[in-house]
């Protein structure tokens, strides 16, 4: 007997992905939802592969208010959502916002709308530390609480607090409502996970990100740099107050990411909170010349780089104080940067196609038997 069975939208994706992994090794039956813009079915039988489970999975998009409801009316065992599915590259939603607001906020919309006609009344979502924008501009905000200000600043970190809004708003207004008519009100809970920056892949080397089109993040960018696929890594400005001037973000290996989620939910049903915000971080804070070094470590050779300007819209620091997910979820990282460099560059040298290819015999062999 499942432990619960939780709706994973984007769940194809790199963290749904992880997550997903997490939740069926801890005895969680998985239902996913994606529309595979950003990721391959590929991916489904890699969880497999790793935990000898299947989730269920459906090719939908998660504006479509309809189809959700299929899904949930074909699955009425589902009791929770983790939230994933969205567009996410910073640059890109300045270019397009129309589209990001309707994708994520819309998207968003949908899903809560048909989560209440099924009486699913857990959300866990996917959120960022880009909500906080530029902490440096309020004295003795890092590393990062969650009582730091909200002030986003791009597109993508806009969408990001309205959904966190419109997530508060309606759980908050569901508690009063059914509390107001003597009605059970305690089962309406939302976590919102604001994540510092996810990195790595699967020790074993199989699972890995394998975004569609190019990636934005520094460390898949140093992967294709490591595999020659890209001459140089483009280094956005060595002008910000830090040690060698480069920004300070805060890298969590992906496989803490998915416990952190895990641990989310569990809290929830246990807790019965309401609404709450975690920063899954790991309160260490890394310039982007140290990631560079330290990828390079694991590589065994040095990676070109050259600097640009600065990114519209970046900021100097996002490391995460972590201190409130380590008390209350009992959750913390347990895994460096350097296991993060590591797991990456396995991924990467022996699937340069990502999920377009096998994964080399001796890793699956490996895989095997450490599972025998
Ligand atoms: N990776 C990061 O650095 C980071 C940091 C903070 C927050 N997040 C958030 O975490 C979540 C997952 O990010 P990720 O890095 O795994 O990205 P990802 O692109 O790998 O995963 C997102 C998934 O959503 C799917 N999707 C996109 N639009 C959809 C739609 N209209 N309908 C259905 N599915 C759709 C994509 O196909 C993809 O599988 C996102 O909400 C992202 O904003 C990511």
């Amino acid at each position: 007997m499942a432990v619960g069975t939780v709706l994973v939208t984007g769940g194809t994706g790199y963290i749904g992905s992880f997550t997903t992994l997490a939740l069926l090794d801890n005895g969680y039956d998985v239902v996913i939802v994606d529309n595979l813009y950003n990721s391959s079915k590929v991916a489904i039988d890699r969880i497999e592969l790793i935990s000898g489970k299947r989730p269920a999975f459906y090719e939908i998009d998660i504006t479509n208010e309809a189809a959700l409801d299929g899904v949930l009316d074909k699955h009425p065992e589902i009791d929770s959502v983790i939230h994933f599915a969205a567009l996410k590259a910073v640059g890109e939603s300045g270019l397009i916002p129309l589209e990001y607001y309707r994708v994520n906020v819309g998207g968003s919309i949908a899903l809560l709308r048909s989560m209440q006609k099924h009486s699913i009344s857990n959300i866990v979502f996917s959120s960022s530390a880009t909500v906080y924008g530029d902490a440096t501009r309020v004295p003795n905000m890092i590393p990062i609480p969650e009582h730091c200000p909200i002030g986003p600043t791009n597109t993508y970190g806009q969408t990001k607090v309205m959904i966190e809004t419109v997530i508060t708003e309606y759980l908050e207004a569901e508690r009063r409502n059914n509390k107001k008519a003597g009605k059970p009100y305690e089962q309406f809970n939302g976590a919102l996970l604001r994540y510092f920056n996810p990195c790595g892949a699967h020790p074993s080397g199989v699972m890995g990100e394998d975004p569609q089109g190019v990636p934005f993040n520094l460390l898949p960018l140093l992967g294709k740099v490591a595999t020659g696929e890209r001459a140089k890594l483009t280094v956005f400005g060595d002008d910000y107050a830090s040690k060698d001037g480069t920004a300070i973000r805060d890298y969590i290996h992906v496989l803490d990411l998915a416990s952190g989620h895990l641990a989310a939910l569990n809290y929830l049903r246990e807790h019965k909170p309401g609404v709450r915000a975690w920063n899954l971080g790991s309160g260490r804070g890394s310039t982007v010349f140290e990631m560079i070094k330290a990828f390079s470590k694991v590589v065994g050779r040095d990676l070109p780089y050259e600097v640009a300007e600065r990114r519209q819209g970046d900021v100097l620091d996002l490391t995460a104080n972590p201190a409130r997910a380590n008390e209350e979820l009992k959750w913390k990282t347990q895994l460096t940067l350097e296991d993060a460099c590591a797991d990456l560059w396995r991924w990467v040298e022996n699937n340069p196609t990502g999920y377009r290819q096998d994964p080399p015999a001796e890793l699956l062999e490996a895989l095997k038997a450490k599972k025998a």
